[in-house]
């Protein structure tokens, strides 16, 4: 059954949709809220001529009306969401606008409305200042954020031991320092919150400068603090960086694992077999004539088409189509040489990538694997040394 235009809308609008339409539609999207954004920040400079703030304030109007528009045809096809599949129209629509992405939408042309009420157009600009929330729409298009979110959630064990701990240092260090420097410095660190002003600023290593410790005992205080700082820091900033590649490596795992099965070289193997090599593999995503190998360069990578059609342009002028599941990539692997040939993508392409380094180790793991990639390797090579300059290929 063809898909509604409701269900076509909603994979272009879709922020991960990898098709060529939704992802120039990205682009444009992206362009309006760049626009939008620069003519906000240059309406808040005084000096500008008036004519110019004049076009700068119908620049924001226009873009806000493209926003508006967008809301709606959000929320028109937030029921197509498989998210939403157990729930009336209205309420898929209502859990959307409630969701972080549709109160974005909603903030963001919130501003119009207060444009709308007389402010901006006619009088004062301040309203339009909120135009700068429109910033928040530039998180919807980074995928990284959802990861980010289920980073904090996965690691939230050794991230709060990472808060707590810095809790502790940052009260040790105030409450010393209150008993150390309050005679000499009563207006600083006379209480406790002024002291705790001065060991944040001290523990983040941001050091303003406006607070500092004159008794010797305070000083020696603000040296452990600034060393206890960028261990706190360092802690943190591993706990964050290992989350992200862990959680990475899982979805590529994913990823991957629903490409492999279109391989036929994979699909004799046991699901032990096939879950080893699964965690080698990447996907890449190339856009039609794009050059994935070239002749003569060195090949540090072997390529399997999930999807997808490449040509393979032989020295001799000739040319082969490898299509769904076929290889390429391997002669340079197993010959330690560069190169044959270049290979360029026809149409949009899937390759899952095997890393030399992975590729030997799996060789040596899956005889039978390795055994199918060579024979195939030693075909193409015998029937390249046997076509003639400017045969094309089969
Ligand atoms: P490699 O030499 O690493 O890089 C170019 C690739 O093109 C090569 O590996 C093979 O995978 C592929 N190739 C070379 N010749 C042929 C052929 N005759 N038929 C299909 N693929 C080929």
């Amino acid at each position: 059954m063809a898909p509604t235009l409701r269900a076509r809308i909603f994979g272009l609008l879709r922020y991960t949709d990898p098709s060529p339409s939704a992802r120039r539609w990205r682009a444009l999207h992206l362009t309006v809220l760049g626009i939008g954004l620069l003519a906000v920040i240059l309406l808040s400079i005084d000096e500008l001529p008036r004519e110019i703030k004049h076009w700068l304030r119908v620049v924001i109007w226009a873009v806000t009306v493209v926003f508006f528009l967008e809301y709606l045809l959000r929320l028109w096809v937030a029921p197509e969401a498989t998210r939403f599949d157990q729930q009336s129209p209205t309420m898929a629509r209502a859990r959307w606008a409630m969701s972080v992405s549709g109160l974005i939408g909603l903030l963001a042309v919130m501003p119009a409305a207060m444009l709308a009420g007389g402010y901006g157009i006619t009088g004062s600009d301040t309203a339009s200042v909120f135009c700068i929330l429109w910033i928040l729409k530039l998180g919807l298009h980074a995928p990284a954020f959802g990861t980010l979110s289920r980073v904090v959630s996965n690691e939230r064990a050794p991230i709060a031991s990472v808060l707590i701990l810095f809790g502790i240092v940052l009260m040790l260090a105030a409450t010393a320092a209150h008993l150390l420097e309050r005679v000499r410095q009563p207006d600083q660190f006379g209480s406790l919150p002024g002291a705790m002003w001065w060991a944040v600023v001290t523990l983040t290593t941001t050091g303003y400068g406006d607070v500092v410790p004159h008794t010797v005992g305070g000083k020696m205080i603000g040296a452990m603090l600034m060393i206890s700082g960028i261990i706190v820091l360092a802690l943190m900033t591993g706990v964050l960086a290992t989350g992200f590649a862990q959680e990475e490596r899982r979805r590529e795992y994913l990823r991957v694992w629903d490409q492999v099965a279109r391989v036929p070289i994979f699909a004799s193997l046991g699901v032990v077999t096939l879950s080893e090599i699964v965690g080698k593999l990447r996907t890449r995503y190339y856009p039609p004539r794009i050059t994935v190998v070239r002749r003569g360069d060195v090949g540090d990578s072997m390529f399997f088409i999930s999807s997808g059609e490449v040509e393979v342009r032989l020295p001799n002028g000739g040319a082969v189509r490898l299509g769904d599941g076929a290889f390429f990539g391997e002669m340079a692997l197993l010959e330690r040489q560069p190169r044959t040939a270049s290979v360029a993508t026809i149409k949009p392409t899937t390759l899952l990538v095997l890393y030399a380094s992975d590729f030997y180790e799996i060789a040596s793991h899956i005889p039978a694997l390795a055994e199918a990639v060579e024979v195939e390797a030693r075909r193409r090579r015998e029937e390249n040394l046997g076509r003639q300059p400017g045969e094309p290929g089969r």
